[in-house]
C-alpha cells in the first residue's frame, strides 16, 4: 500500500469534511475553515493522508499549542489524528506522526508533543504513541490542557488527557 502525506489546501476542505463524516466525528461547523486560517497564519498545519490514492485520514500539527507546558518549552503538538476504520493498522497514523516529526526536525526542534485521552476509545492511540516512542511529560493528568491536582474531580471525556513527549533524534 502506498501511503502519501501532504499538507492540505483550502480547496481540500470537502475531502476533510468527507473524512470527518465517514468517521462520524462530532466537528462543529466552521472548524476546518478555522484550521485553514491558522495554517495561513503559520500556527498549524493540516495534513491529509491518502492510501493508494484514497483519502485515509488527517491530523493537525500545532506549532503553538494551548498547553502551557509545551508552549513554554517551544514544543509543537500533534493533534486530532484520525484514520478511517477500514484502513486502520496499515501504518497510516504512524506515517502521519513520522511526517510531523520530520517537519519539526527540519525547523531545528528536538521534541514533539502529543496528548491522549484516557477512556477505552483511545486505547489504540495510547498503544500507538508508546510504540512510537512517546512518554508521559511528567505532569500527571490534564483537563482542557490544565494540570489536575490530587483529589480534584473531572469527567472522563476527551478533555481529560495524558500529555506525552518524544525526543527527536537526528
Ligand atoms: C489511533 C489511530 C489514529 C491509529 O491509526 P492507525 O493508522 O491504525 O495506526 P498504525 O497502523 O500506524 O498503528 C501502528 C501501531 O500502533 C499500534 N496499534 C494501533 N492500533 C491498535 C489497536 N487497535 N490495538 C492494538 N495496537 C494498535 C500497533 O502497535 C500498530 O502496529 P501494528 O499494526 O504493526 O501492530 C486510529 O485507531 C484512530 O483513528 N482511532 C480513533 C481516533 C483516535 O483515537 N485518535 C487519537 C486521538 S488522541
Amino acid at each position: 500500500m502506498q501511503i502519501r502525506i501532504e499538507q492540505a489546501k483550502l480547496s481540500d476542505l470537502p475531502r476533510l469534511q468527507a473524512l470527518a463524516e465517514a468517521m462520524r466525528l462530532p466537528k462543529e461547523p466552521g472548524l476546518f475553515e478555522r484550521y485553514f486560517e491558522l495554517q495561513t497564519q503559520g500556527e498549524r498545519e493540516v495534513l491529509l493522508a491518502a492510501a493508494d490514492g484514497a483519502d485515509a485520514g488527517y491530523c493537525l500539527l500545532n506549532w503553538n499549542p494551548k498547553y502551557g507546558f509545551f508552549r513554554a518549552q517551544g514544543w509543537p503538538e500533534i493533534q486530532d489524528i484520525n484514520v478511517v476504520h477500514a484502513l486502520r493498522r496499515r501504518g497510516i497514523a504512524s506515517s502521519m506522526i513520522r511526517y510531523c516529526e520530520d517537519r519539526a526536525r527540519a525547523k531545528g526542534l528536538r521534541q514533539m508533543g502529543i496528548g491522549v485521552g484516557l477512556d477505552f476509545s483511545f486505547g489504540p492511540a495510547q498503544i500507538l504513541y508508546i510504540k512510537r516512542g512517546y512518554v508521559p511529560d511528567g505532569n500527571g493528568i490534564t483537563y482542557d490542557r490544565k494540570q489536575i491536582a490530587p483529589g480534584e474531580f473531572r469527567p472522563l471525556d476527551d478533555q481529560m488527557c495524558l500529555m506525552m513527549v518524544k525526543d527527536l533524534k537526528g
